[in-house]
């Protein structure tokens, strides 16, 4: 039991992630995950770290930004708090009735077809070979925005939990915008490839520097020389809480606050 997530978690429920942990990895080695393992894996990620007891941990982020062991023990010593222990069972399916609760026969019966012939990917967007030219009507992305998050330190817990190495992961985190718009250029030529003629890109994009530098500005022209047709760029203003707004950051304020996205066609 690494006992450094002791900040995060009661020592039962530790003993019982680590053997959720344990086992799910030597079934993956075995290739011997089936869909219900799958599927537990999934909620499980999500229940690692959050802000209730409908989570794994005592009060602190959401698992994509978990927070270093270092914070998480100045949380804990602000709050006054010391982790509780969860039954991660329960947890585990609560959460699964409420991803599915929404789902009628039909949708179930659609996810069932269809997801025989789905193949997911993690790889790099710039190269993927496995999708077959002019096979894709409609693709819907959003890239890293410059280098505002850092998705392999944010992601660390998850990391552990599913036996990834962060630093493994080609993740672009790119500072200047020149070394952006190439890499978005690249990723633009490859959705290119796979789109069919007709078909249509929604990149979503934000505003950064405080919103002196509007992305969608920069990703028009990648979208152009990849031999696209610009169609509209939707930009989304809308009341909402930031989840930068437990660290003080006021919403609408600074960060990224609205959606961009612009629409691009292949129409040759
Ligand atoms: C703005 S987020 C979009 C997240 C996504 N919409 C979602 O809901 O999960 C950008 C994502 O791009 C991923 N990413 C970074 N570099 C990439 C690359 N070269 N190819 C594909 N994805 C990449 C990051 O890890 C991150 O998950």
């Amino acid at each position: 039991m690494p006992e450094d997530l002791l900040v995060f978690y009661h020592p039962e429920t530790l003993a019982q992630i680590c053997a959720l942990r344990e086992y799910f990895l030597e079934k993956e080695a075995a290739n011997g995950m089936d869909s219900v393992d799958q599927w537990i894996r999934m909620v499980a990620i999500n229940r690692l770290t959050g802000h209730s007891s409908g989570f794994f941990s005592v009060y602190t982020m959401p698992p994509n930004q978990a927070v270093s062991i270092v914070s998480q023990r100045k949380i804990n010593e602000k709050r006054k708090q010391i982790p509780q222990v969860r039954n991660i069972t329960d947890i585990i399916l609560k959460k699964s009735k409420s991803l599915v609760k929404d789902l009628c026969p039909s949708d179930t019966e659609n996810l069932r077809k269809t997801s025989r012939h789905a193949t997911l990917l993690t790889r790099d967007s710039r190269r993927t070979p496995e999708i077959e030219s002019q096979s894709v009507s409609l693709v819907v992305t959003s890239p890293p925005f410059l280098d505002i998050v850092d998705y392999a330190t944010d992601n660390w817990l998850r990391c552990w939990f599913i036996g990834i190495d962060a630093t493994s992961v080609p993740i672009a985190i790119l500072k200047h915008l020149s070394d952006w718009k190439q890499h978005m250029f690249e990723a633009f030529q490859e959705l290119a490839r796979v789109l069919r003629i007709g078909g249509y890109i929604a990149f979503e994009v934000g505003e950064v520097r405080g919103g002196k530098i509007k992305l969608e500005e920069a990703v028009i022209p990648c979208a152009v020389n990849a031999g696209l047709e610009p169609v509209l760029v939707l930009i989304n203003q809308q009341e909402f809480t930031k989840t930068a707004n437990c660290w003080g950051v006021e919403n609408n304020s600074k960060g990224t606050n609205t959606n961009r996205i612009v629409l691009a066609k292949r129409c040759s």
